[in-house]
């Protein structure tokens, strides 16, 4: 049970410190968004770069973006630990996924809430993880989809039938009060941005977060 916290809900302008507060946590989650994607725009690969320099933690990379095809494989030569993109927005998946495991990252590929599973399980064999967005990408803050559960679980069936160690990861409107349903369906990375970074402690909000994922 792994906590990505994603510092969408971090102070931009106080990133290192930022970082510093959830050096508790197994990853950084970094959302990367292009305004085309999605409607916001955040950071690209300069940031995340100054980012890997300073974070305690591995970070895991969400690419929003157009034509990740082109981009994705930048994240992970730069040294970003998981480097994720959308189905999409892809092109060819399993040569972007190849090259960003030729770059020395995991690799994962993301779902919408509108895109189903079962097109892409077959890109199991190239990817180190699967993200199931329970939110529509774009913002932090949003209310959890809980519909989304049985995809959580399907995923999870595919990963098991599959063997070897893929993870499946859910982010948007994960809190202390909707993890236990993740992690009931299969999920086993959780990214929590406003839980963790809108709390007193994120120390004590990833703490709390990993407790419940483990019950
Ligand atoms: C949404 C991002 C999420 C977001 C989650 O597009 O991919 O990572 O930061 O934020 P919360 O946890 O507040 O829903
Ligand atoms: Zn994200």
């Amino acid at each position: 049970m792994q906590i990505s916290p994603s510092i969408l809900s971090a102070d931009f302008a106080n990133l290192e410190a930022e970082l510093r507060r959830v050096a508790d946590a197994d990853w950084a989650h970094v959302d990367v968004m292009d305004n085309h994607f999605v409607p916001n725009l955040t950071l690209g690969l300069p940031v995340v770069e100054a980012l890997l320099e300073v974070s305690p933690v591995p970070i895991d990379c969400h690419l929003m973006i157009e034509d990740p095809d082109r981009w994705a494989p930048g994240y992970a030569e730069a040294g970003a630990q998981s480097v994720t993109f959308h189905v999409e927005a892809v092109r060819d998946a399993v040569a972007t996924a190849r090259a960003i495991r030729a770059a020395g990252a995991r690799a994962a590929f993301a779902l919408k809430p509108g895109t189903p599973f079962a097109p892409y399980a077959d890109l199991l064999p190239e990817v180190d993880m699967v993200l199931v967005m329970t939110v529509e990408p774009g913002f932090g803050g949003q209310a959890f989809m809980a519909d989304q559960m049985p995809k959580v679980r399907e995923a999870r069936e595919a990963v098991r039938r599959h063997g070897g160690e893929i993870w499946v990861q859910v982010d948007g409107g994960v809190s202390a009060t909707t993890i236990e349903q993740c992690a009931e369906a299969g999920a086993d990375v959780f990214v929590a941005g406003s839980a963790v970074y809108g709390a007193e402690s994120a120390a004590g909000a990833i703490a709390e977060l990993r407790a419940l994922a483990l019950r």
